[in-house]
């Protein structure tokens, strides 16, 4: 939960800095349905590893594409599937729940190397409040603080 919060706060600084963090950010809906894409060949057997801070890397889907569907050779849980999506084997998670949040990325085995493909970080939709109200707080502060400079000008001529 501490680490989360941590996650977050850096989130938003690297976002106000205009820093583009290696990871996508996704922010879901407990209970929906989401995608992961892969920029890994479906050629390959990618495995879909999830990992949170201070946590290894757990393998959520190994999966590869036979007779041209995709096909799971291991899958956490019956809500992780592996989809077709952009010629890779993108990861499809149902009923998300609050312990799915974290960061996901594909792996594969490319003649003896293994290679690290596309990341995407899950995030919880309520902490998109968050995450905007540091930078609309400042902004509507420094607004009141430039009013109140005005307004007290503007009363200060009309005295005189
Ligand atoms: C699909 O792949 C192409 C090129 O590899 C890339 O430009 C495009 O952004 C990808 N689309 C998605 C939805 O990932
Ligand atoms: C996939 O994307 C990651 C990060 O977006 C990049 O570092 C990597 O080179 C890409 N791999 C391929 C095979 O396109
Ligand atoms: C996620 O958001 C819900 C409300 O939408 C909240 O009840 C829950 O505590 C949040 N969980 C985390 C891990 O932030």
């Amino acid at each position: 939960m501490k680490a989360d919060w941590i996650m977050t706060i850096f989130m938003s600084f690297t976002t106000m800095s205009g820093f583009v963090p290696a990871a996508e950010v996704q922010h879901v809906h407990f209970g929906s349905t989401i995608i992961l894409g892969c920029n890994i060949s479906y050629l390959y057997e990618t495995a879909w590893f999830k990992h949170n801070p201070d946590l290894i890397p757990t393998v959520v889907l190994y999966a590869t594409l036979k007779e041209g569907r995709p096909f799971e050779l291991f899958r956490l849980s019956p809500r992780h599937s592996a989809s077709l999506m952009n010629r890779s084997l993108a990861l499809r998670i149902t009923g998300v729940q609050a312990g799915d949040l974290g960061l996901y990325y594909c792996t594969a085995n490319m003649n003896a190397r293994v290679i690290v493909g596309r990341g995407t970080l899950i995030h919880n939709s309520s902490q998109v409040l968050f995450q905007h109200w540091y930078p609309v707080a400042v902004c509507s502060g420094l607004l009141v603080m430039v009013l109140t400079v005005c307004i007290t000008h503007w009363k200060a001529r009309h005295r005189k």
